[in-house]
């Protein structure tokens, strides 16, 4: 029978949020932070509230820094959670070097950075154990349908969608990399998460693209990313979890 504490069991385990400040971050830190986890977050943004590193995680020396400092601190980190993220959406036929660079420096690069230099210390430190769950995107599996949004809505980009079918590549080869030292590496592809910002045409227009007839809120992806930090987790490595109501079944 499995105990409670398989699903439940974070008090005092360690976490490294990215991103934390953004609307899934503050969503993830606030429910680990609730199961008694200590979660450390690395955003560009400040938090007064809560301990979070201000950095960019495009910069491996500031990463290496920051993992450093918390396995000095904790001499572990049980979970990383990857969940940094940038999006730009003008239209491709006006992309430009920069914005290529901007989305892949932080999609891509940023969660480079992150697992090498934590992989890097592992090895070094002999560490036990440790659960990465990178987050990716249902735009790295599907294309937007374009047809669902009014002209002042954002239509993800082809550079989002590649960075993030990056995202699912990367976590197969770590995840088959790192079999041996024991770092299981998972991976959440959420569908389009409800937002102030959508449109009405857009809201109505995605919802019936949706089997759950609803755009995901930030708690809808709890239950997976629990799942995947937990010591229930054990044998399931280098997956991609669709959360996305269904969308991407038709
Ligand atoms: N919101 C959605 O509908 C949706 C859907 C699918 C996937 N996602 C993915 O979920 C993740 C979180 O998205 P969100 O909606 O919370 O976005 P968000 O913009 O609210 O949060 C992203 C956070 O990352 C931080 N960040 C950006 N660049 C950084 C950098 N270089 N270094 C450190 N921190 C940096 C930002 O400051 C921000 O706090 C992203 O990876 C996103 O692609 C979001």
């Amino acid at each position: 029978m499995l105990s409670k504490n398989l699903f439940f069991g974070f008090t005092n385990k360690v976490i490294l949020l990215t991103g934390s400040e953004g609307k899934l971050g503050k969503e993830i830190k606030k429910t680990f932070i609730d199961m008694g986890a200590k979660v450390y977050g690395i955003d560009i943004k400040k938090n007064s509230k809560y301990e979070n590193f201000k950095a960019n995680i495009s910069n491996g020396k500031s990463v290496d820094r920051i993992i450093n400092k918390i396995i000095k601190l904790e001499g572990r980190i049980d979970v990383i959670i990857n969940n940094a993220g940038v999006s730009i959406y003008s239209p491709m036929e006006q992309r430009t070097s920069k914005e290529i660079d901007f989305t892949l420096n932080v999609n891509v690069k940023g969660l480079i950075n992150v697992i090498k230099s934590y992989f890097n210390i592992h090895k070094k430190k002999k560490l036990k154990s440790c659960k990465i769950i990178n987050i990716s995107s249902i735009y790295g599996i599907v294309a937007p349908d374009i047809r669902i949004y009014s002209k002042n809505d954002n239509i993800n980009s082809e550079i989002y969608g590649a960075s993030k079918a990056a995202v699912i590549q990367l976590t197969k080869y770590y995840a088959t990399l790192f079999g041996k030292n024991n770092i299981l590496v998972n991976c959440i592809s959420p569908g389009g998460i409800k937002d102030k910002n959508h449109s009405k045409f857009f809201t109505s227009q995605y919802k019936k693209r949706v089997p759950l007839n609803r755009l995901a809120f930030e708690k809808d992806i709890m239950g997976a990313i629990i799942y995947f930090s937990s010591d229930s987790c054990s044998y399931t490595t280098g997956q991609n979890l669709v959360i996305d109501g269904g969308l991407s079944s038709w």
